[in-house]
């Protein structure tokens, strides 16, 4: 930390480098030190830092018109919101600015739906153990790690906490009040763990059963990322409600919740709102993003460099196994278990060249730019190659 740096901010990150430029995949500081980025902003920058189109679709866009409110249409937010509803394969989307904000409104849409069909419902929500979804009050209230809550209660009420990929868990939470059920498709945060197929398609079936909503987290695991565009995708099913954020704007500050028409109805004017959601340069910067991933067949080069970036880290393990106990993961959403302090292994990697960012208590999360070639995963690897040979070495 950097005392005179950090003094008029509300300390709630140990920030350490000052970043200046970004350069294809690597991050440069005021020193002109290098750094290969496995980390993307946490999952935002999905397109690296060098993407001319991209840059000059928001230069446009700042120069015809950077903000009118929600009580009007824009080009660009109506095209937006019809690429995101035929990505996602849902209806209705309203965009917000953050992750933490769609999740706020996917917790009211589900409420309202609820509340539609019988006025005294309790508006129940079942979310899971070890997830994450912001630090609004909303989705604190719906996030498993009980140090992220208990700070800032009381929170919002009727939430209960079931066992990630254990059905019988969230089972036994249903009541006539459940109105929700909210997970990440792909933890992330928690320690990167996939949901099994069994869980996702058991949760579909109880949620059409009772008529609850299935809202699916993809703030970080969405847009590419395990190499569908959405990660529900792998399961056959689709959610009543999903949250999308992060790479949906690579770096412009946008969300959105996205609804089934059947969900979607059940908000009316006045329900809900946003003075910037979706804004005119927010939604060109999604509607750009929309482009290039069709362009630059995002997907398609995920689908190369995820396989490589697995077997790459698979093989450290192999060579220490004394410190790498797991790799697990989809497409360029992996995370490594370590037996050694993560956070040690995250500033060793700084000093190193190499940004890595922390998952859980004691995961490496690799989140690249989706742009990554192999290049960079050998880059990675000779890093952290060095890292473990020196903890080996020092008796880590
Ligand atoms: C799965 C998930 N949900 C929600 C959020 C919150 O998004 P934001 O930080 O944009 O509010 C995050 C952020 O890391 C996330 O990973």
């Amino acid at each position: 930390m950097n005392t005179e740096k950090e003094r008029h901010f509300i300390h709630t990150y140990n920030r350490s480098v000052t970043f200046v430029k970004g350069e294809d995949v690597y991050l440069i500081d005021e020193n002109g030190k290098r750094y290969l980025d496995m980390g993307a902003g946490i999952a935002v920058s999905a397109l690296g830092y060098s993407c001319e189109e991209y840059r000059q679709a928001l230069k446009e866009q700042i120069d015809k018109l950077i903000h009118v409110s929600n009580l009007y249409y824009t080009e660009p937010a109506v095209k937006a919101a019809g690429y995101l509803a035929e990505a996602v394969g849902l209806d209705r989307v309203f965009f917000t600015n953050s992750g933490a904000e769609a999740i706020e409104g996917a917790l009211k849409l589900a409420r309202k739906y609820a509340y539609n069909k019988n006025k005294q419902s309790k508006g129940e929500i079942i979310a899971m153990e070890h997830s994450f979804h912001g630090r609004t009050m909303g989705a604190v209230s719906v996030t498993g790690t009980a140090h992220y809550r208990e700070p800032f209660e009381p929170l919002i009420g009727g939430v209960s906490f079931a066992k990630y990929n254990d059905l019988d868990s969230v089972k036994s939470l249903v009541t006539e009040d459940t109105c929700a059920i909210i997970l990440e498709t792909l933890q992330g945060e928690g320690g990167i763990y996939p949901a099994s197929d069994e869980f996702i398609r058991g949760l579909r079936a109880l949620c059409d059963e009772k008529e609850i909503a299935l809202i699916l987290d993809e703030i970080q695991c969405g847009m590419g990322r395990t190499g569908k565009l959405f990660a529900y995708e792998y399961y056959g099913i689709k959610p009543d409600i999903l949250t999308c954020a992060k790479a949906l704007g690579c770096g412009m500050p946008v969300g959105a919740f996205v609804a089934s028409e059947k969900f979607a109805k059940a908000m009316v004017p006045g329900d809900h709102g946003t003075t910037y959601g979706g804004n005119p340069l927010a939604a060109a910067a999604v509607c750009k993003v929309f482009e290039l991933y069709k362009e630059k067949d995002i997907l398609g080069h995920v689908a190369k460099a995820a396989p490589y970036l697995l077997e790459t880290l698979q093989s450290l393990q192999k060579r220490y196994p004394e410190f790498i106990t797991d790799i697990r993961g989809k497409g360029l959403m992996l995370g490594m278990e370590v037996t050694v302090k993560n956070s040690d292994v995250v500033a060793k990697a700084l000093e190193n060249n190499l940004i890595l960012i922390a998952a859980g208590s004691n995961v490496i999360r690799f989140v690249p730019p989706l742009v990554i070639e192999k290049g960079h995963i050998d880059e990675c690897a000779g890093i952290l190659d060095k890292i473990f040979a020196y903890f080996r070495e020092n008796g880590k």
